[in-house]
């Protein structure tokens, strides 16, 4: 099959690049550099030299920060970019697979969200991104719009440059005697590379739709920060951080934890459990860092 992948030299597209090339497909990565999709003109003069048959839309303006000072070119790249994406992709008979948010959620609810509750975004980044789910849904009728949350992968998220959530945690207790992370917002910390296989296996399928994909299970970040430590047999003092202690600028969910409902009914759901997910995180990890130093 020929792949287009949208972000494809970002945290997500990246290892979705590799899961469909570890398939045999034939797969076209496409950065910022050769498209801008907030753009029609740019979006079906790069995707018409391909005519995928399937295009993955990773691209996306998605520091929450920014997006809440700059609602213009929020809306232009994750909604009006959305839909031209959804258009061409249409035009050439593609499918379309949509990389979409939690943050779609006001975090109000205290079990896992479904395909089926009502979006209530709290930001201008959940709410730009909700409009093009929206788009994408009404534009090409086959699509697979597949919210993901707290995304962590090998290769760095270029939006939030840096360290993913792991990196970090393990990088501050190099440095300090003690840490203090949030136990009061909750979430499925999900690796990239399970997402990639989920997204391939999901493009194989004319089961369209709306999907949650994330990790089985949920945690604070706290928690989680826990779990790297204990896993890596690292020694710092953890403390729980004091509710409000690190304020956000902007409001965010404070409860992102999704069911794979849909994944789950249709017999395609591949994601393991979050504690799974990180061994095989650090696996990975482990290995690239022994191969580095041969
Ligand atoms: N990271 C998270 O925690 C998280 C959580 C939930 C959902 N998501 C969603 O997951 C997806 C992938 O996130 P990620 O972490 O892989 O992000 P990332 O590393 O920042 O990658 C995003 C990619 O999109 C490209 N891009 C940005 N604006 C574009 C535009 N106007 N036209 C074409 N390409 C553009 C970026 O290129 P440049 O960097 O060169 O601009 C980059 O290659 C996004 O849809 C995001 O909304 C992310």
């Amino acid at each position: 099959m020929k792949i287009a992948v949208l972000g494809g030299n970002g945290q997500l597209g990246q290892d979705v690049v590799a899961a469909f090339r570890a398939e045999g497909n034939e797969v076209a990565s496409l950065s910022h550099q050769d498209i801008e999709i907030s753009s029609a003109d740019s979006v079906k003069q790069a995707l018409e030299n391909i005519r995928p048959e399937v295009v993955v839309n990773t691209a996306a303006f998605h520091h929450v920060d920014k997006c809440e000072a700059d609602p213009a070119t929020a809306f232009s790249v994750n909604g009006i970019g959305a839909r031209n994406v959804a258009q061409v992709a249409d035009q050439l008979g593609a499918k379309l697979v949509h990389i979409s948010t939690d943050y779609v959620f006001d975090g109000m609810k205290r079990t896992p969200y479904v395909e089926q509750d009502s979006a209530l975004p709290l930001n201008v980044y959940g709410n730009s991104k909700l409009s093009g789910e929206c788009f994408v849904r009404t534009v090409n009728p086959r699509h697979f719009v597949v919210r993901v949350s707290a995304i962590y992968g090998t290769n760095p998220c270029r939006a939030k440059g840096g360290l993913n959530f792991v990196e970090l945690m393990l990088k501050l207790s190099k440095e300090r005697e003690e840490l203090r992370v949030v136990d009061d917002e909750f979430v499925s910390p999900t690796p990239t590379a399970q997402i990639a296989r989920q997204v391939a296996a999901l493009s194989k399928t004319e089961d369209y739709g709306l999907y949650h994909a994330t990790t089985e299970g949920s945690c604070s970040w706290y928690e989680f920060a826990a779990a790297i430590f204990e896993l890596t047999g690292t020694k710092i003092r953890l403390e729980r951080a004091r509710p409000g202690e690190f304020p956000a600028k902007v409001p965010r969910p404070k409860y992102s934890v999704l069911e794979n409902a849909a994944l789950k009914s249709r017999s395609l759901n591949l994601l393991t459990h979050w504690r799974e997910g990180l061994e095989s995180y650090l696996a990975a990890r482990a290995q690239t860092r022994m191969m580095s130093h041969v």
